[in-house]
């Protein structure tokens, strides 16, 4: 039979943006090693709900896949927790250890706000992906299937690993400086590389840097630590890509 554990967790609470917010303890009891850590959430917050005491924590999530990158939450220090290239809706419980202290905080950058307790807003990525991060087609009349054009196996496999980019904004969490370059250069990078996207490649890098600073995002100063905490692995070499796709862009 499987050994049940139990925790202590120390969980950030906040009403809202303006309210100044607190760690509150929990403990929670007879979890499956097996269980996720947003199943281990949902059993505190039923807890919750049956004592009519506490209001239920709030935080983010979606598919519980992997996939939409909303289940943003900083554990134990670290961007989705101590597993490398997984997500929070990834993470078991069984890589904690029985008895162990779990701190949970939310993303920590000022161009994410916190809305209430562990959950934040990240539309300041959205924006930055509004003012270019998309490629403009025609498609009314003798539109060309996409699936036609010839694209080299390297430059292709190349976008497509740019694109496993989920904005979950693990990169901006773990750097210092709260830069975003990890996540645009994954944009840019996907689309510079394709030709349906190099129509606008000039304007696009441009434009979406340009909305990066405004958002208040910081500079990269190459620590690294975005590529070490991205739950899907996004290099660094593609904010290199990015970079030359600015300057080239900047001078011409
Ligand atoms: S809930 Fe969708 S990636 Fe975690």
């Amino acid at each position: 039979m499987e050994k049940l554990l139990n925790f202590k967790l120390k969980i950030w609470r906040q009403k809202n943006n303006l309210d100044k917010g607190y760690f509150k303890n929990y403990n929670i009891n007879n979890i499956s090693p097996n269980s996720s850590f947003l199943e281990m959430l949902d059993l505190l917050n039923e807890k919750l709900l049956y004592s009519k005491q506490e209001l239920p924590i709030s935080f983010d999530h979606d598919c519980r896949e992997g996939i939409c990158g909303m289940c943003s939450l900083y554990i134990n220090g670290r961007a989705h927790g101590p597993d490398n290239l997984t997500t929070t809706c990834q993470l078991h419980m069984r890589s904690f250890s029985d008895g162990e202290t779990i701190c949970i905080e939310p993303w920590r950058a000022k161009p994410f706000p916190i809305i209430k307790d562990l959950v934040v807003d990240r539309s300041s990525f959205d924006r930055i992906i509004i003012s270019g991060g998309y490629i403009s087609v025609d498609t009314f009349g003798s539109t060309i299937d996409g699936n036609t054009i010839l694209i080299p196996r390297d430059k292709a496999s190349e976008a497509f690993d740019a694109a496993t980019c989920i904005g979950c904004g693990a990169c901006v969490a773990a750097c210092k400086n709260r830069s975003a370059m990890l996540f645009v250069s994954s944009k840019i990078s996907q689309l510079s590389m394709l030709p349906q996207g190099k129509i606008e490649r000039k304007k696009r890098v441009l434009n979406m840097v340009q909305k990066m600073d405004e958002e208040g995002f910081g500079s990269c100063t190459n620590t690294g630590s975005c590529e070490l905490e991205c739950p899907k692995g996004i290099s660094t070499d593609y904010i290199s890509i990015l970079n030359k796709e600015y300057i080239i862009s900047f001078i011409s």
